[in-house]
């Protein structure tokens, strides 16, 4: 038996964590079982490391260096949990994964594709996504709900770029999903989000044959 692999990519305040949340939810109403999880981290050595990472204290290492602690921790969250649940015939929804790394330390931080090629090899070896959501929303919008979120709290290390970066980040994606389109389908996630959950549960019945979505109260 052999489960499903699901991962959310996109910008900051795209809404990856809230709609991995509401994926995870419908999946378990179709009777599913599902692993949430989330990058950098997932298992307590990796969790350790996104601490190391998203307080900034590698970045003066250089996109590089990070890119290593990222692979570090990757290769930890697959071994220990990921894998794991894949055997075990379960679905695995993962807030960020590779594609993420391509973005950040590939296409906008600049990091060697070929070192990147080995890393990803290193960490993920043939633990591959079925299906990857991309979502997409203007970085304007994306920044503003973000601040939203983190009221009060200090930015981390990816939040604090400025808004040049964010308009690369979101290319970069756009590129990832127009190269891989039978691993990933772009979602327009600027509409509310039920209809965006609406949307991603619409593709995972499609793409991987997850049931069906039916609009609630509108009887099955
Ligand atoms: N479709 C949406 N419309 C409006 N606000 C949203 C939407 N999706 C998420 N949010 C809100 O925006 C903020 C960022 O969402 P989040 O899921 O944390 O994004 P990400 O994980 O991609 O950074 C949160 O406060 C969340 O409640
Ligand atoms: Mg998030």
């Amino acid at each position: 038996m052999s489960g499903r692999f699901i991962t959310l990519e996109g910008g900051e305040g795209t809404g990856k964590s809230t709609q991995a949340r509401r994926l995870a939810q419908h999946l378990r109403a179709l009777g599913r079982e599902v692993v949430e999880t989330r990058e950098p981290g997932g298992t307590p050595g990796a969790e350790a490391l996104r601490h190391v990472i998203l307080s900034g204290a590698a970045e003066p290492l250089g996109p590089a260096a990070e890119a290593l602690l990222f692979a570090a921790a990757r290769a930890d969250h697959v071994a220990g949990l990921i894998a794991p649940a894949l055997a075990a015939g379960k679905i695995v929804v993962c807030d960020r994964f590779i594609d993420s790394t391509r973005v950040y330390q590939g296409a906008v931080g600049a990091v060697d594709a070929s070192l990147l090629d080995s890393l990803e090899g290193l960490s993920v070896g043939t633990v591959r996504p079925d299906l990857t959501l991309v979502l997409d929303v203007p970085p304007e919008i994306g920044l503003a709900r973000a601040a939203r979120r983190a009221a009060g709290a200090a930015a981390d290390r990816f939040e604090k770029e400025g808004g040049d970066y964010h308009a690369a980040v979101r290319a970069a994606f756009l590129a990832r999903a127009a190269a891989e389109p039978e691993r990933c389908a772009l979602i327009d996630a600027s509409a509310d989000a039920d209809a965006v959950a609406a949307a991603i549960a619409d593709v995972v019945a499609s793409r991987l044959g997850l049931g069906a979505y039916e609009i609630s109260g509108a009887g099955a």
